[in-house]
C-alpha cells in the first residue's frame, strides 16, 4: 500500500467520516476515499477529493436519487479508485473537465411568464427519427468496468427510458448484443487504429448490425495525458496486471483481428478531411464527427457533406484547452447555420444544463459520466434513474421557462451572466 494511501486510510479511520461512509466494495474500494459535499462545485474533481472534505449521504436505492450527484456518491462507494478516477480523469490538472462544468452556471435562465404550459413535450427529432427526449446516451468505453452488465445494462435502460444510445468502439459487449439488448439500432463510434483494414473491417460490421450513424471521434487521436486517472490509481493497491493484460482482448469489436501490432494503438494520429472523404466512399451510413469546437472546422464539415456534428472536449479527457463545450458551441452553430445538427456534450448534470444549450441552439446533448455514474451506483436501474432525474427536470424547468416544447426555448431565454 502506498503511503498516501495509508495516511489517507489513518485519517478516515480516525475521523467521524468513517461511520458515514458503507463499504460495499470492500477493501481498496472508493468508498475509503469519496468523501465530498453535495455541492455542484465538487472539491478536487475530477482529482481524488483532499482528505478534510465533507461526507456525502450515500443513498441505498436508485428511487431515492434527488440528483445525478447522489449516484455519483454511490459509484464512488462501489467501484476501485482507479476504475472510479477512470471516470472521473480529465487531463492535467483537470480545468477543462471542470470548466465544462461550471460554465454552465454561467449562463441564466430568464423564464418567460404566463404561457399555458400545461402539457410540457420534450421530444425531438434527428435524422427523421423521432426520440423521447433530446438526452443522447455518449459513447463511453469499458462498461463492464463499472458493473458486470456494462453496456448490456445501458441499452437496456435507454430502451425502457427511450433514449438514442451511441455505443463507444472500445465497448466491452458487441454491438450486435447492445443492439439486441437495445431493441433498436445504436450509433456506432468508431475508434479507427492505425490499420484501415481494421477500420474497413468495423465499419462494416456496424453496417451489418443495422447501425444507421457511425460517429468519428476527431479529439484525443493520439490519446492523452489523464493526470488525475494516476493520482486515483495511486490509491488502488489491488493487482491491476491481473486483469489488464492485452487491451484488444476485453473489447469485442476487435475479435478475429490481428492487433498484435495495434497494441496501444487505437486512435489514428493520421486522420485528416482526405481520410474521412475515403472512409464514406465505404458504406451508407450517415457520418457524425464528434470534438469539433471551431468556426471554420464546423464550416468544412458541412462542405465535406458531413451528417452531423458533436461540439464536443471529451468531457476535458482530450487537451487542457481550458475551454468549457458551452463557450465553443455558439460559433459552431454560426458556421453551420442550421444546414446539419449540432449536438453538445460535457459537464451536463442537470435538466437546467440541458435547456440553456437548447436555448444556445443545440439540437440534443449527450450525457457520458452522469449515467457511468448510475451503472456503476445501481446497474441497469441506475442508468434509468439519472435518465428519469435528467427528464423530470428537464420538464421542471421548461414548465417554469414558459416554453412547453423544445422549439420554443430560444436565445431569449438565457443571458451571458452579467450582461
Ligand atoms: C468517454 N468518452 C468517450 N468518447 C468517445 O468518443 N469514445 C469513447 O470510447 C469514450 N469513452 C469514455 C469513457 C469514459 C469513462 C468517459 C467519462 C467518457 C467521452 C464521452 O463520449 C463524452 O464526450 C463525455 O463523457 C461528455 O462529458 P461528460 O458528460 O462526461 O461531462
Ligand atoms: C476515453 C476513451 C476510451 O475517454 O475515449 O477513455
Amino acid at each position: 500500500m502506498d503511503s498516501t494511501r495509508r495516511a489517507f486510510l489513518r485519517f478516515l479511520a480516525a475521523s467521524p467520516l468513517a461511520s458515514l461512509l458503507t463499504l460495499p466494495g470492500g477493501r481498496g474500494s472508493a468508498a475509503e476515499l469519496f468523501a465530498q459535499d453535495s455541492s455542484r462545485r465538487r472539491p478536487g474533481y475530477p482529482n481524488p477529493p483532499e482528505p478534510g472534505a465533507s461526507a456525502r449521504h450515500l443513498i441505498g436505492s436508485p428511487e431515492e436519487a434527488l440528483d445525478v450527484f447522489e449516484l455519483e456518491a454511490v459509484a464512488g462507494a462501489n467501484l476501485p479508485p482507479a476504475h472510479f478516477g477512470y471516470i472521473q480523469t480529465g487531463v492535467e490538472a483537470g480545468v477543462t473537465a471542470q470548466r465544462n462544468e461550471e460554465a454552465w452556471d454561467e449562463i441564466r435562465l430568464r423564464p418567460r411568464r404566463l404561457v399555458d404550459v400545461s402539457q410540457v413535450d420534450i421530444s425531438t427529432e434527428l435524422f427523421g427519427e423521432r426520440w423521447g427526449s433530446p438526452i443522447v446516451v455518449a459513447p463511453c468505453g469499458s462498461q463492464r468496468a463499472f458493473h458486470p452488465e456494462g453496456e448490456l445494462a445501458t441499452a437496456r435502460a435507454a430502451r425502457a427510458e427511450g433514449h438514442l444510445q451511441i455505443l463507444s468502439g472500445v465497448t466491452t459487449t458487441s454491438v450486435e448484443d447492445v443492439i439486441a439488448a437495445r431493441g433498436a439500432p445504436v450509433w456506432y463510434q468508431l475508434y479507427p487504429t492505425t490499420d484501415w483494414s481494421v477500420t474497413e473491417h468495423i465499419l462494416a460490421r456496424a453496417d451489418a448490425a443495422g447501425c444507421p450513424v457511425f460517429v468519428i471521434t476527431v479529439d484525443a487521436t493520439a490519446g492523452s495525458d489523464r493526470d488525475p486517472l494516476e493520482r486515483w490509481a495511486r490509491l488502488d493497491d489491488r493487482d491491476c496486471e491481473s486483469c489488464h493484460t492485452a487491451y484488444y482482448s476485453r473489447k469485442p469489436m476487435f475479435d478475429g483481428l490481428d492487433m498484435r501490432d495495434l497494441e496501444g494503438r487505437l486512435y489514428n494520429p493520421a486522420m485528416t478531411w482526405d481520410w474521412l472523404r475515403r472512409l464514406r466512399e465505404r458504406t451508407q451510413m450517415r457520418l457524425v464527427l464528434k470534438g469539433i469546437v471551431r468556426a471554420d472546422d464546423a464550416a468544412r464539415a458541412v462542405e465535406e457533406g458531413i451528417d452531423g456534428i458533436v461540439v464536443s472536449n471529451h468531457g476535458g479527457r482530450a487537451e487542457e484547452s481550458g475551454r468549457a463545450t458551452i463557450e465553443s458551441l455558439p460559433e459552431v452553430l454560426d458556421a453551420v447555420g442550421g444546414r446539419i445538427p449540432v449536438l453538445v456534450d460535457g459537464g451536463i448534470r442537470r435538466g437546467n444544463d440541458i435547456v440553456k444549450a437548447i436555448a444556445t441552439g443545440a439540437d440534443a446533448v449527450l450525457i457520458g459520466r452522469a449515467y457511468l455514474w448510475g451503472l456503476a451506483a445501481f446497474g441497469q436501474e441506475g442508468v434509468e434513474a439519472v435518465l428519469a432525474i435528467l427528464r423530470r427536470e428537464l420538464e421542471t424547468i421548461m414548465i417554469e421557462m414558459g416554453t412547453p416544447d423544445l422549439g420554443s426555448i430560444s436565445a431569449l431565454h438565457v443571458r451571458q451572466a452579467g450582461a
